[in-house]
């Protein structure tokens, strides 16, 4: 079955070439792309969807999300607005109202998130653990993450339990719990942070997960200057998230991870950053998280001038960013963080994609690649109710989504 997508106004392919077409058509073969150019050139298919002259976009990758919850923290939301500051503690709340709800519930809220951020866009979606915080309930939100969404992190070291030795803990985290976990992810992650864990804690969690063939991310510099960005290059981890407090070192080490990628590949030789096969490590930006946890923005302006990668992600949890929308964190992108409307929605497409391995190659593990649009790629595109993407920012908070498709099966968007 193929289907012909045309009168697309703007095509924004976010391909190796970062190629935007004008009266450009699409088409779509079972679930992959299998031409794209100019509308004039279409070839015929089974079926024609008329754009209407709207644009076309990859759809939204959101490479951090923490879906497995339950419970909410309102209160503590009203709290900061009245001047509180946010504080790691809060995790606690929401893994006591996650232990005590049935696995159908925590399934059911879980599956909710996932269409909710699917009926604005978003294709593909990574989820963490780190709502259980024991072997029991760690195991328990690997096995349903790994129902719901695309990609699976592991984050037992979200917080060390209140009445639990941190050093125990992290024990805890590097053995039964990464065992019990290890079946349903893909992916380990570390909340490197004061009032979390520290550096060594930190280092022990992301080199027991790598000997277990995990691929690593980081939580760091969100809260304040510190190891996590250091420690995240150090281990070759894909991305480090919140990002918002970096030292210049910080940003060297994190642009010297990139040093030899040129469109999409590696160009580089030897074994040191760089070199041929070698992957840099993303910074994710979390702008939704940034203004309702009133931080600083993370610097995305500068990272990427710095000549880093850049990932956009909602990080949709309870505590300190309760949204699933990727277009307000283009939005404020955009607004906020000085990026161009293509920079932005490049970081929320393909920068998430790479930050989770999957923004190329056309059968790793199965999977095709998302993120961007090109031939042989997954059908996953995400039609706006506007001519062009720039909409997105000249419209903030007006909900632009038309259609989307997801391995080219078109998604409930109302
Ligand atoms: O990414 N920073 C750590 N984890 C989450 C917040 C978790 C919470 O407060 O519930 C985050 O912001």
């Amino acid at each position: 079955m193929s289907t012909l997508i045309t009168n697309i106004a703007e095509l924004m392919t976010q391909d190796a070439d970062h190629r935007v077409l004008r009266d450009a058509a699409v088409v779509i073969e079972g679930e992959r792309i299998s031409w794209l150019g100019s509308a004039a050139d279409a070839p015929a298919a089974d079926e024609a969807v008329d754009a209407g002259g709207r644009a076309l976009l990859p759809g939204w990758v959101d490479s951090h999300t923490h879906l497995i919850f339950a419970g909410d923290r309102t209160a503590e939301f009203e709290a900061r607005m009245a001047g509180e500051s946010y504080s790691a503690g809060g995790i606690a709340v929401t893994t006591g109202a996650t232990r005590s709800t049935s696995d159908f519930d925590l399934t059911r809220l879980a599956m909710g998130r996932v269409a909710e951020a699917a009926a604005q866009g978003t294709t593909y979606l990574e989820t963490k653990t780190g709502y259980g915080l024991d072997v029991e309930n760690e195991a328990r939100s690997a096995r349903i993450a790994s129902t719901v969404a695309d990609e699976v992190t592991y984050l037992g070291a979200h917080l060390v339990p209140a009445g639990t030795d941190a050093e125990a803990y992290t024990d805890l985290v590097c053995g039964p719990m990464l065992a019990a976990v290890r079946p349903y992810v893909r992916w380990a992650d570390v909340f490197c942070e004061r009032g979390a864990f520290n550096e060594d804690q930190s280092r022990r969690v992301l080199k027991a997960c790598k000997d277990a063939g995990l691929g690593l991310r980081v939580h760091g510099n969100q809260l304040g200057e510190g190891p996590g960005v250091r420690l995240a290059v150090e281990f070759g981890a894909a991305s480090v998230d919140h990002v918002n407090y970096l030292s210049a070192g910080d940003i060297d080490a994190l642009a010297g991870s990139w040093s030899g990628w040129e469109n999409g590949a590696r160009t580089g030789a030897g074994d040191g950053p760089g070199a041929a096969g070698q992957r840099g490590t993303v910074a994710t930006c979390l702008p939704a998280c940034d203004l309702s946890t009133r931080q600083p923005l993370a610097p995305g302006r500068e990272l990427l001038d710095a000549g880093v990668q850049l990932a956009l992600a909602s990080n949709c949890n309870p505590g300190t960013s309760y949204t699933s929308s990727m277009a307000f964190c283009v939005t404020t992108a955009v607004l906020q963080m000085r990026l161009s409307v293509h920079e932005a929605v490049r970081a929320a497409t393909y920068g998430g994609a790479l930050a989770l391995g999957r923004e190329s190659g056309n059968d790793v593990d199965g999977e095709r690649a998302v993120g961007s649009i090109a031939v042989g790629h997954r059908a996953d595109l995400h039609l706006l109710n506007a001519p062009s993407a720039t909409h997105l920012a000249y419209r903030p908070g007006i909900p632009l989504t038309h259609a989307v498709w997801r391995a080219g099966v078109a998604q409930p968007v109302r």
